[in-house]
């Protein structure tokens, strides 16, 4: 790999766009989220970028809005793990991730599928841990709310565990051992079916903010998908989560911490500012503005104008409005500050929630993004980067075009792939079989 000495190097991975309010449908360049061509094109773009690592999110369930489906965000996907089995085929060096939930799935089932993409590709699986366990999209399940929401990352520990014996029950050399797992969540015994993968474990991420969840990540995972994508809640959550290695006899580099971003170029910086204003408002449309004020207030506000005011009545605290979606913690408090907002400034609906709700990370020239993302991970803000662009399928295109490049002269980004795994490319130690 020729990168520089001494100079912290930059881990990518690339999100397929389309399950949240980032996604942009209405440009005419958007395309298909579930046409394997779509997936296709960014895993291709993210491989000729040289990236570590493609990643699919996970939904179980279709989210709900005041009892219809929610059909200004995407609406239906193919399941993860057969996507990236099929990526596998078009790629040669790029890791492929997927989420799957540790709740409503069974350890010996999600084993062999993983290890099998393992295989498939050569070493370039990984497995995103995520453990919703909301009745609502249980009930997709027919056990509903079986998990108590306290014991998920219970489960999701002896989930991982229970996976790992399984995977350490064949030896390096290829000779197949019973396994017997008995612990509170799983009590299973057998034979594994699938031999040992090339990575021997595929890598985990972990993608939960609460302490446990944090916790969990300090244990058992190699790569954190985090939300705190600004330089100072960056560095206060690394500083943290880093800081809980050492109980877990691990180091510092055992751990990968990757924000999910988004971004925008220009060929100047005040083109840029000006396309992320665009796209703010492309994002949020009028009719988006109202479910983005209806998904905090807990209530039906369809007979409110998004040119006009914000309702003077407070949010229901109770409301079961949004299904499928964590609600914000204090849905009073954010209503008092957005009607704040508005007043001093004489905002509308939707002029608040543009400037409220998510924005942009990284806005600016070529020079000044690349600049901006070494600056992050130089000063341990993070490892890396989940980018999620905001177009399906070509939203990454200008990024590995125009900002890589600029990444690689700086020599904080590999100029080629230096090993197949997907281990190997985040630097991340192989895992001591357990027999
Ligand atoms: C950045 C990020 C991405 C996530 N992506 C998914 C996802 O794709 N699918 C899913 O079911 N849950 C997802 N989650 C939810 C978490 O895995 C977890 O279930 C939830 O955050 C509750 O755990 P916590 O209380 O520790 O935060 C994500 C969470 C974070 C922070």
């Amino acid at each position: 790999m020729s990168t520089t000495p001494g100079r912290k190097q930059i881990h990518l991975a690339a999100h397929f766009p389309g399950v949240n309010s980032t996604t942009v449908w209405a440009d005419p360049r958007s395309g298909s989220q579930i046409d394997f061509s779509s997936f296709e094109h960014l895993a291709r773009t993210a491989e000729r970028g040289l990236f570590d690592f493609f990643f699919l999110a996970e939904g179980l369930r279709l989210r709900e809005h005041n009892g219809r489906i929610h059909d200004l965000d995407v609406v239906g996907r193919p399941e993860s793990i057969t996507v990236l089995n099929a990526l596998a085929a078009v790629t040669d060096r790029l890791g492929l991730a997927g989420t799957v939930n540790a709740t409503f799935n069974e350890p010996y089932e999600l084993a062999r599928r993983l290890a099998s993409l393992d295989h498939l590709s050569a070493g370039r699986a990984a497995w995103n841990v995520v453990t919703s366990s909301d009745a609502f999209t249980g009930e997709n399940f027919r056990r509903g709310g079986f998990l108590d929401r306290a014991d998920r990352y219970a489960r999701a520990a002896e989930f991982l565990a229970t996976a790992r014996e399984l995977w350490d029950s064949w030896t390096p050399e290829g000779r197949q051992r019973p396994f017997v797992h008995s612990g509170p969540q799983f009590g299973i015994e057998g034979e594994f079916t699938v031999p040992r993968s090339p990575q021997g474990h595929p890598v985990v991420i972990q993608a939960g903010d609460s302490a446990e969840g944090r916790e969990f990540a300090a244990s058992a995972a190699d790569v954190v998908f985090t939300r705190h994508s600004t330089l100072e809640a960056g560095r206060e959550f690394y500083a943290d989560v880093k800081g809980r290695l050492a109980r877990y006899g691990r180091e510092p580099g055992d751990l990968k911490i990757m924000p999910g971003v988004t971004y925008v170029l220009g060929d100047t910086d005040g083109e840029a500012q000006e396309r992320a204003g665009e796209i703010r408002r492309q994002q949020v449309s009028p009719q988006n503005a109202i479910l983005a004020l209806e998904q905090i207030w807990g209530r039906d506000l369809s007979g409110y104008d998004p040119d006009g005011p914000l309702p003077d009545i407070d949010p229901d605290p109770d409301s079961t409005l949004v299904q499928g979606r964590v609600r914000v913690a204090d849905p009073v408090g954010v209503a008092r500050r957005w009607r704040a907002l508005s007043e001093a400034k004489g905002l509308s609906i939707r002029q608040t929630v543009v400037e409220s709700t998510s924005r942009q990370s990284f806005v600016g020239s070529p020079g000044t993004v690349a600049a901006a993302l070494e600056e992050f991970v130089a000063t341990d803000a993070a490892d890396g980067f989940i980018l999620v662009p905001h177009l399906t399928p070509g939203g990454l295109d200008d990024f590995v075009d125009r900002v890589v490049p600029l990444l690689q002269e700086r020599g904080v980004f590999r100029t080629e792939y230096s090993g197949t795994t997907l281990r190997s490319h985040l630097g991340l130690p192989e895992p001591v079989w357990k027999g």
